[in-house]
């Protein structure tokens, strides 16, 4: 048999990415928690709730968990709500609580990667019109700063928008998280909001911190024309992209937002990442349809015999993980997938994804492609936004209920890469064996 092992380069960062509406409890004062009061906007009108319980302190017992499971960074993320309860106020206690969290990462040696913004906001900023009223940049500055002074002194890593484009067609153009538009214009301002939010706070997070490198967390899905002989996809799968998964960065990288009609220029916008972050989950064809108008006359799917997580949420497409790391390079930064994984309760298929993904990044990396780092998504079963607790994205399994958690097989298969800084074949026979014929092929 075979035997061969996949190395990463020392130093590489080996995590969980988290958020802090998904795994605190009882963020009673954001726009999350309101949606979820609404019959009918939560799958099984689910709600948070306690969550995995960190603000009750649990994060002590899910830290101990990531350190032994040999991971050596973590990324989570502070509420705003929770800090700037209302716009005149600052929450010292829970200033405290996160600087206790932090410092909690760094006695386990896990490097704390921080997120500012993570889909949820403060109420008191919906009320002002959220995200589509041009002074949140300065709202978001204000918090900004509060965050730094008091964090800089544990953190230089920091994420300040999570998945701008997912906020924005999820909550402008699908309707499903809150505020429930379905408008594209609402969600282009939106992101053109983002993009003026993330520049001033790139700007402000370097001037109190030397040391900071800042950057987004970036959903990129790659899309592919359903027929490529067809204009209507084409063009279709043009703008879907372009929207989705080029607008922002490229606004980022440029200082310019072009989408249609839109044309602002923000130079103050040019050359604001020290790194691209990449959440990739899973890539889809799209197909011209007149029946979607309000989603640019796109039909997105799925590969037919691709395999899809329990939901269907996810098609397992780890070559997609290779293209996205290709497409990044565009960008001449290091990168760090801040996000990947896949909901499965019964932990049938993670294993298989996990190995497989991670092998496409150990292909990218021996291209000498700059990534830095890898944060699985998550460490242990949390709120999962619109589909409440109905997927599971844990290395842990959290019965919400009791708040017992309990193991998955995929978490001792991600504590063994993590500790030996590679995939050996050993593994894979051991976690997938149906993998193992083409990983490591005998000649
Ligand atoms: C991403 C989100 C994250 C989590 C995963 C499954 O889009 O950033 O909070 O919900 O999907």
């Amino acid at each position: 048999m075979a035997q061969a092992t996949f190395h990463f380069p020392r130093g590489f960062l080996w995590g969980t990415a988290t958020s802090s509406h998904q795994v605190e409890g009882n963020n009673t004062n954001n726009t999350w928690w309101a949606w979820e009061q609404e019959p009918g906007r939560i799958k099984e009108d689910h709600k948070s709730g306690l969550a995995c319980d960190w603000w009750g302190g649990r994060w002590r017992e899910d830290f101990d968990r990531a350190a032994d499971a040999g991971q050596n960074t973590h990324r989570l993320s502070i509420e705003w709500s929770r800090l700037q309860p209302t716009p005149d106020r600052w929450d010292e206690a829970a200033l405290d609580y996160y600087r206790e969290m932090i410092r909690g990462l760094h006695e386990r040696n896990l490097l704390p990667m921080v997120t500012l913004h993570h889909f949820s906001d403060p109420l008191w900023l919906m009320e002002k019109g959220g995200w589509e009223n041009e002074a949140v940049a300065d709202y978001f500055a204000v918090y900004v700063r509060k965050v730094v002074e008091a964090l800089k002194e544990y953190v230089n890593l920091w994420v300040t928008i999570n998945e701008p484009n997912v906020y924005a067609a999820t909550g402008y153009v699908l309707g499903e998280f809150a505020p429930g538009k379905k408008d594209l214009g609402s969600a282009m301002r939106v992101m053109t909001n983002q993009v003026r939010a993330h520049a001033a706070a790139y700007k402000l997070i370097h001037s109190l911190q030397s040391t900071a490198r800042v950057g987004v967390a970036h959903n990129y899905r790659p899309m592919q024309s359903a027929k490529v002989w067809s204009p209507l996809d084409r063009l279709t799968t043009y703008l879907q992209s372009g929207v989705f998964n080029e607008f922002f960065p490229r606004a980022l990288h440029t200082g310019k937002l072009r989408f249609l009609t839109l044309r602002v220029n923000l130079p103050e916008a040019r050359g604001t990442q020290d790194f691209l972050g990449i959440n990739y989950y899973t890539r889809e064809f799209v197909a011209f349809s007149p029946f979607k108008p309000g989603e640019l006359f796109g039909r997105r799917y799925y590969r037919s015999d691709a395999e899809l997580s329990s939901t269907g949420f996810i098609a397992n497409e780890p070559r997609g993980l290779f293209e996205a790391v290709k497409w990044g390079l565009q960008f001449g930064l290091p990168i760090m997938i801040t996000e990947n994984g896949v909901e499965d309760a019964g932990d049938s298929l993670r294993r298989r994804y996990l190995i497989q993904h991670l092998h496409q990044l150990w292909k990218a990396v021996n291209f000498n492609f700059p990534v830095k780092g890898y944060y699985h998504w998550t460490l242990v079963d949390n709120f999962e936004w619109e589909r409440g607790w109905t997927q599971r994205f844990g290395l842990w399994e959290l019965d919400v209920d009791t708040q017992a958690r309990r193991k998955r097989p995929s978490a001792d298969l991600y504590a063994e890469i993590c500790q030996t800084n590679g995939i050996s074949s050993e593994m894979v026979a051991r976690f997938a064996p149906e993998l193992f014929a083409n990983m490591f092929p005998n000649y």
